[in-house]
């Protein structure tokens, strides 16, 4: 069942995303060499409860911490650690956040220092994946028209779509139906209608789309070794379109 939220509960998701917005404003000007990933966590986890929000992602299944740090080859789950960002790395820094009774998730891959240009590239087409892919989204759209935009846009550039973790309704609970994968064929799929809510996630890679978990049962990485970036925002679908919740 997929939810479809009323003017009440659009009003909170709004707030949700308003909130996360201003958590990764305490983010961005964070990363640089030296800081470790536990330390970005732990910023992030006192500007969530100084917002009167909560972390959903702490004890979910076991994991450990407010956020998802992901470094490099990590394209997702990173646990929060004494690691250091270093200079040239990229970094995914996933966040979700509950206010109100609504969650919020959102990503950006920030660059560590000076990056290469080829992790630029990387960057750029992740974020073009997910304006790609909602530029279809709208009441009367099939999911698959969305899901085959982020694809094609990927794939295009050259690059892996991981196909093993996907997007996901959210609302009261940060996984809701339906899975919002990040390949698909147009006109196929879930029938979206407005009040629906969905969290769109492209995880690139600048090589191969399989993956692998670490021993931890979380870390996920890329099995060629290949850098990944991850964009993802909270959307709203609405009669003509979508509205970004979390940008
Ligand atoms: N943003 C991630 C997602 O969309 C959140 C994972 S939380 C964790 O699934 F607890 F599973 F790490
Ligand atoms: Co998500």
């Amino acid at each position: 069942m997929i939810p479809v939220k009323n003017a009440a509960e659009i009003v909170k998701m709004r707030e949700a995303g308003k909130a996360l917005k201003e958590v990764f404003g305490v983010v961005a000007p964070l990363i640089a060499p030296g800081l470790t990933t536990m330390e970005l966590n732990a910023e992030i986890e006192k500007k969530i409860s100084s917002l009167g929000a909560t972390a959903p992602c702490k004890g979910y299944m076991g994991y450990p911490a407010a956020a998802c740090i992901s470094i490099d080859d990590v394209v997702v789950h990173g646990i929060p650690s004494l690691r250091r960002l270093a200079e040239g790395e990229i970094v995914s820094v996933d966040i979700v956040l509950k206010l109100n009774g609504y969650c919020a998730d959102a990503t950006r891959t920030y660059a560590v220092g000076k990056i290469s240009e080829e992790k630029q590239r990387l960057i750029d087409v992740t974020r073009r994946c997910f304006y790609n892919g909602v530029a279809k989204l709208r009441a009367g759209a099939r999911l698959g028209d969305a899901q085959s935009a982020i694809q094609m846009t990927a794939e295009l550039a050259g690059y892996g779509v991981v196909r093993a973790m996907a997007g996901h309704g959210i609302g009261r609970s940060m996984h809701e139906d339906p899975s919002v994968e990040n390949y698909g064929r147009p006109g196929t799929g879930v029938l979206l209608k407005a009040g629906m809510c969905l969290a769109v996630e492209p995880m690139i890679t600048m090589g191969t789309w399989k993956v692998k978990i670490d021993d931890d049962g979380w870390t996920c990485r890329t099995t060629d070794g290949s850098p990944a970036a991850h964009y993802e925002n909270t959307v709203l679908i609405t009669s003509d379109g979508c509205e970004i919740l979390t940008e």
